[in-house]
């Protein structure tokens, strides 16, 4: 097995390994530190790789997450794991078969707006349009380092209100949707396992601070997501089909590019599960 950096930012390409064997125990400890220390490990060339192998590699990182189901949603295939959950623009009988199917989404973390979100969210690549669609990734901690004074003042004792409704993929559908959940967690979170804060954030979910008027709150937000969307601190994953991809979702946001609706797009979805989050 090869692990090595895909940018400056984060993130790190492991190459040389078959997911759909079982791992020696040395194995599972680097690809835990690799993962700790690139926040995101994309495993190329997993060809044919089963819901129960996805789930196995999850579980090197923690125990699966369940999967969170709106009450109108189309139930998976009888035989599907009831953790899985399908990125996908397919559809069956004029419906379709997944979540998020189609257009670009803006950067988030993925369930902030709940008491426990997930720990880490994996995607498997099974369809992958030719251009467009890729996944970008941010570096909430080193984001959070390079705060100036003010703002990391404001962040280190402040709380945010994150809201979201299930399948907005910009803030103004949130706004749309109607049916919103919501939750209170700290704006710098602490990574369990090296203690370094995370500036937790983001555009498409976070839409207050507490304690603060309305705008005051919208102005030091936008400053916000500026900063951790600057290019220093990104990493554009470009799918190939047969990439495993997970990532550190308390120290990482995730958005999606845009791409033509027309192209098959097929990704299978499980998360690690999360406890409570600690401010830093
Ligand atoms: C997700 C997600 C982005 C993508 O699965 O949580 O944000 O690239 N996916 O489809
Ligand atoms: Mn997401």
């Amino acid at each position: 097995m090869k692990i090595k950096p895909l940018s400056n930012a984060l993130g790190a390409e492991v190459t040389g390994i078959d997911l759909r064997q079982p791992q020696d125990p040395d194995t599972i400890k680097a690809l835990q530190s690799a993962f700790v220390e690139n926040l995101v490990l994309v495993v190329r060339d997993q060809e044919d790789l089963s819901p129960e192998d996805q789930m196995r590699f999850c579980e090197f990182f923690g125990p699966l997450g369940a999967r969170a189901r709106p009450a109108d949603d189309r139930p998976e295939k009888a035989d599907a794991p009831a953790e899985v959950m399908f990125v996908s623009n397919r559809k069956e009988d004029g419906r379709f078969i997944g979540s998020l199917p189609e257009g670009e989404m803006q950067f988030h973390m993925d369930q902030c707006y709940t008491e426990r979100p997930a720990r880490a969210t994996c995607l498997y690549g099974i369809a992958i349009p030719e251009k467009g669609g890729d996944t970008v990734f941010g570096n909430l901690c080193a984001a959070y380092e390079a705060l100036p004074k003010d703002l990391k003042a404001i962040v280190d004792s402040s709380r945010a209100r994150h809201v979201f409704s299930y399948g907005s993929t910009s803030t103004d559908q949130v706004d749309d949707a109607g049916k919103t959940t919501e939750y209170v967690q700290p704006m710098a979170v602490l990574q369990p396992e090296t203690g370094r804060p995370s500036l937790y954030v983001s555009r498409l979910m976070t839409r207050q601070i507490t304690g603060l008027e309305d705008a005051a709150a919208r102005e030091v937000l936008d400053l916000l997501f500026d900063h951790q969307e600057r290019p220093e601190f990104l990493y554009t994953h470009k799918w190939r089909r047969g990439d495993l991809v997970i990532w550190d979702n308390l120290c990482t946001v995730h958005a999606r590019t845009d791409f033509d609706p027309a192209q098959d797009r097929h990704l299978r979805r499980f998360t690690v599960a999360g406890a409570p989050l600690k401010a830093a």
